[in-house]
């Protein structure tokens, strides 16, 4: 178990976030921010209903925590459809994707998690699927083999992913739609923690509310996560009320700063300045500096430092911002820095 496993900030889901799932938004009107993702959606929902088809295949990518599952989730209510969930990782043989694709009802919703990690031979069977609705089996072995086609309900794939570069080429070209999800602004963050505090039954002022939106790094995951730690603390440590103050204390205790910067996230820009002066550093020597998979880093630190302005991608590596350093303290020296091109 490395460090990462208990950052109160992880924006991947942990069993504890399960609760999450009642406060899901149930319909796009629900969902907060996102706005242009949601009228782009609406559009594409109504478009479909008019024309009594199925959805088009619709791909959602950026960092974990954004509300890419429940955005599959609310296009299967919108549609009034059934939705099936599965991810890459799951899907180990062609015949498992066969056996989910021929229980599938017109109209119905495919939803695959980390679609970046489906097999090889999985995806060749995707691609005919979605584009054609067919299933191509092969029947019999050897020279009497031969391939059948069968007819597939047209369906739609809702397809998630946080490393849109990893989705291949010939993948990528049959979604008929492409959405990024973004960091959510402060605006959004606070009517999300509010809204989570009128579900949870959880009593907190509007500062208290501003206090924990402003650490949770633009992430609905983290921000209810949060929201929890502060509520236990208020009723151990306080008298239940989430104020401001309550938040703060409570938050600096689980050592989140009012960035939102944790542990993890401060010790990979230290290691940057401080052993590398700056950088440019290579992902995989930050990784085994502070004992993180680099994958781990890349997925869950990175974007939300990258965001920040904290940090920089160069072909030769990870650079350190001046931000970077003010942010924690350091001394910054002109001339010591690497030149960006
Ligand atoms: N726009 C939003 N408004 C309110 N809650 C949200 C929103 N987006 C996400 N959430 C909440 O945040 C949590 C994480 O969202 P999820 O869809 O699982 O993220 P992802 O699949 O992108 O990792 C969910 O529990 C959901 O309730
Ligand atoms: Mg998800």
């Amino acid at each position: 178990m490395t460090e990462t496993d208990n950052r109160p900030l992880d924006p991947e889901a942990k069993p504890d976030d399960r609760v999450d799932n009642t406060l899901r938004p149930q319909h796009l009107t629900d969902l907060i921010g996102q706005q242009q993702v949601k009228e782009n959606l609406s559009i594409l929902i109504e478009a479909a209903r008019q024309r009594g088809e199925a959805l088009d295949h619709v791909l959602f990518y950026g960092p974990p925590g954004l509300g890419k599952t429940t955005l599959a989730h609310i296009l299967a209510n919108e549609m009034n459809v059934n939705i099936k969930v599965t991810s890459g990782p799951a899907i180990e043989r062609a015949g498992d994707l066969a056996a989910i694709l021929t229980n599938l009802r017109a109209g119905d919703i495919l939803f695959i998690d980390e679609i970046h990690r489906l097999g090889r031979a999985v995806e060749e069977v995707l691609y005919p699927a979605m584009e054609d609705f067919a299933l191509d089996i092969v029947i019999g072995k050897g020279p009497s083999a031969r391939s059948i086609r069968l007819k597939l309900p047209h369906f739609t794939v809702v397809g998630a992913t946080t490393r849109l570069a990893l989705v291949t080429a010939p993948l990528r070209a049959r979604f008929g739609a492409v959405y990024r999800l973004d960091y959510y602004d402060q605006d959004a963050m606070q009517s999300i923690v509010s809204r989570a505090v009128g579900m949870l039954d959880v009593s907190a002022d509007e500062e208290g509310i501003v206090g924990i939106a402003h650490r949770a790094r633009g992430t609905p995951r983290v921000a209810l996560r949060l929201l929890r730690r502060v509520r236990d603390y208020a009723q151990v440590r306080a008298d239940g009320v989430i104020t401001r103050s309550v938040a703060d204390e409570a938050l600096d205790l689980l050592a989140v700063d009012p960035l939102g910067l944790d542990d993890v996230d401060r010790r990979v820009l230290r290691t940057i300045i401080e052993k590398y002066n700056g950088g440019p550093v290579g992902l995989n020597t930050i990784g085994a500096s502070i004992g993180e998979e680099p994958d781990t880093i890349m997925d869950v630190v990175e974007p939300y430092l990258l965001q920040l302005g904290f940090l920089d991608r160069t072909p030769q590596g990870r650079v350190a911002t001046r931000s970077a350093y003010e942010h924690l303290d350091l001394p910054y020296d002109e001339k010591d820095q690497p030149r960006l091109l």
